[in-house]
């Protein structure tokens, strides 16, 4: 992984299940955290981690987010008219010149790992940074992914992205049993999908991060659809495992929001609205009353 990071990839294709019916008409990954959508959140994170190239691997209902990365003429020029400067640069400020965006489309749903391996052609032969929007992680200072681009670079080796989790929540994560090696990372020696509690090696959780070499394709490639008959990036990262002998896990600076459900969404919403000096009075009053 001898390359800087300068691509990454969003795996958007999934179908949002648990927060039908918004999902029918919007895609997941466009429910708003305040005044940006969870795909914008994403995205600054990649940037922040050097990122040029952002692959996004979608469906055909998700037009929203090709849309809401692309110039919005009508709303612009009417924003230009009207002298409203602050709301133009934010419509023009979701990408930063220098980033293109490029979207991929993953014809059926068959699991992560199937998602990532439809990036492969955009990605080519470089290590390579994967976000999964749902998971916001948030960081005052450096991103998480620029946090893992650096100790992979450092380390030349995949990078994945760990959490603490109660012990009785094993059974909902990737859970890796893992030497330590400072108080962030470790050694990553074998992963188990969704491990009952009383199975599981450690309550050190998988959560949306990881940096890869390119290598991962052809084992991706290689791999056969495993738990509900999806091709699972667990399954490739353990056979990266075994042929590299290193692979870390990193416990990131940051909290993370798992806004792929209810609770977590309005989680990291009460969070943002308390770091808004704006807004933080007016939320903490009306709690106050509930
Ligand atoms: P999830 O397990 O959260 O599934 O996928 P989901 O479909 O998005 O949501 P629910 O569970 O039905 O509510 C984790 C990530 O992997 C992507 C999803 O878009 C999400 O970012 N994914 C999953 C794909 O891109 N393709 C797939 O085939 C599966």
């Amino acid at each position: 992984m001898s390359k800087p990071l300068r691509k990454v990839v969003f795996p958007v294709a999934g179908l949002g299940t648990r927060f039908l019916p918004a999902t029918k008409a919007v895609a997941k990954e466009m429910l708003p955290v305040l005044d940006k959508p969870l795909i914008q959140y994403a995205v600054d994170e990649a940037v922040d981690a050097g990122a040029d190239t952002l692959v996004f691997v979608t469906n055909r209902y998700k037009h929203a987010i090709a849309d809401y990365f692309d110039k919005a003429y009508e709303l612009e020029a009417k924003l230009q008219e009207k002298g409203k400067a602050e709301l133009l640069a934010l419509v023009q400020g979701t990408l930063p010149r220098h980033v293109r965006a490029i979207f991929v489309t993953q014809p059926e749903a068959l699991g992560l790992g199937h998602a990532v391996l439809c990036a492969r052609p955009v990605v080519g032969d470089e290590p390579f940074g994967v976000i999964l929007p749902d998971d916001l992680i948030w960081n005052g200072g450096k991103g998480a992914l620029r946090q893992m681009a650096e100790l992979a670079e450092a380390e030349q080796a995949g990078v994945i992205a760990v959490e603490e989790v109660p012990h009785d929540q094993t059974d909902k994560y990737g859970i890796v049993d893992a030497s330590v090696i400072d108080d962030r990372s470790a050694s990553i020696r074998h992963m188990v999908e969704k491990p009952k509690p009383a199975d599981a090696p450690s309550n050190l959780a998988v959560v949306g991060r990881y940096v890869l070499p390119a290598r991962i394709f052809q084992l991706l490639d290689q791999t056969t659809p495993g738990a509900g008959g999806e091709i699972q990036i667990t399954d490739a990262i353990e056979a990266l495992l075994k042929e590299q002998g290193k692979v870390l896990a990193y416990r990131f600076e940051g909290t993370r929001f798992d806004c792929g459900n209810k609770a977590g969404l309005v989680r990291a919403t009460m969070h943002m609205a308390m770091q808004d000096p704006a807004l933080a009075p007016t939320v903490r009053a009306f709690l106050g009353n509930l």
